[in-house]
């Protein structure tokens, strides 16, 4: 057999993810896997009213949501079964990845098919090679509500290598707190994106965390800044002032946008690399695209952001990152291997 198609499984947190893939085996080096499928429940809405994602009514949405989302996918990849599983075993909610682990593990024993446990955040990385191609030795930075990392990515279906990660805050998580200190909805992303445009980058210096000389070259830090924007809050209510939001919105979008392109492209460049990879909720931030694109292109180096669909938690990513494992020759996983929330 020559192409060989593999279901992906995301359940780490609100997306109900199921993905399709096909990729080619015998005779072909490029690892060129192929989208077939890519179907996406979301429990969001059911978070929108606590203001973040509650553990317990995820893994309910993942419950319910599993087998109908594995429906739609198959059927619309056109096949009955596929020859390989691929599951997130973790980072992510507990009681969410046992619901998707548990399944996928489920389905690959009833049909006899080989099982790959998957790195969420190797996950978010390989998805762009299902846009752009087969994905070149690259640096990647993962910004999503639930990790901001920094990675470097000798090739895919070899271990990533973490460079550094948040200290405290990831960024998605800061701007859905900025967000509800300013009275917007959640997720807070979308709207203070938006809302910035209408305001001036520059009317409030907020702190760039972890940018000092001692400080940590790969790592982040976003509570300082969250911490700066509700005491410029308080302080402009306590002066009996109005708080111009837009220019709220547009300063804080600044202090991050700038931080994450900046220690982003200087990875890149430390390690020799040609390619940065931004992938996660928080790439399909207009801010930060900007400015990483104008530092990439100062530096030489390719830039590549998957389309925001592909962004997001889904499963096409799970599979993509399953298909390149077995293209790089790994042996599948055991059935009796467990979920990691805190998987490294
Ligand atoms: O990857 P994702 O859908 O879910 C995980 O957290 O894993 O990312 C969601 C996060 C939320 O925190 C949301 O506020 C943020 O991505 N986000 C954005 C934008 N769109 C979504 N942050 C900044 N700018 C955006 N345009
Ligand atoms: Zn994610």
């Amino acid at each position: 057999r020559e192409d060989i198609t593999v279901l992906g499984l995301e359940s780490s947190c609100d997306e109900t993810g199921v993905g399709v893939v096909s990729v080619k085996l015998a005779g072909d080096d490029s690892g060129n896997v192929t989208l077939l499928a890519d179907e996406v429940a979301s429990s969001v809405d059911e978070h929108a009213r606590y203001g973040g994602v509650v553990p317990e009514i995820a893994s309910r949405a993942h419950l319910e949501a599993l087998v109908p989302t594995m429906r739609r996918a198959l059927a619309a990849a056109g096949i009955e079964r596929p020859d390989a599983i691929a599951a997130t075993i973790g980072p992510g909610l507990a009681g969410a990845l046992l619901v998707g682990a548990a399944a996928a593990k489920a389905y690959a024993a009833a049909w006899g098919v080989p099982f790959y446990a998957i790195n969420h955040l190797g996950g978010h990385v390989a998805v762009d090679a299902l846009e752009h191609g087969p994905l070149p030795p690259c640096v990647a930075l993962l910004v999503s509500g639930g990790h901001t990392s920094l990675l470097h990515v000798p090739s895919l279906g070899q271990p990533l290598v973490e460079l550094g990660a948040t200290m405290d805050d990831a960024a998605g998580e800061a701007y859905d707190k900025v967000a509800r200190l300013l009275g917007l909805g959640y997720p807070g992303g979308p709207v203070l994106d938006a809302l910035a445009k209408q305001g001036n980058r520059d009317a409030i210096a907020f702190p760039r965390g972890m940018t000092g000389p001692r400080d940590s070259r790969h790592a982040f830090s976003f509570s300082g800044l969250k911490t700066a924007v509700a005491r410029y809050v308080e302080t402009t209510h306590r002066r009996g002032e109005v708080v111009d939001r837009a220019d709220v919105a547009a300063s804080f979008q600044e202090a991050v946008a700038d931080v994450l392109s900046m220690k982003a492209v200087r990875a890149a460049t430390d390690l020799g690399v040609g390619t940065l990879v931004i992938s996660g909720g928080v790439a399909a931030n207009s801010r930060l695209r900007e400015l990483a694109q104008s530092r990439c292109d100062a530096a030489g180096i390719e830039l590549r952001v998957p389309k925001p669909r592909l962004c997001t938690d889904n499963g096409a990513m799970i599979a993509s990152l399953g298909a390149h494992l077995i293209h790089a020759g790994a042996e599948p996983s055991s059935l009796s291997v467990a979920t990691n929330p805190a998987l490294s």
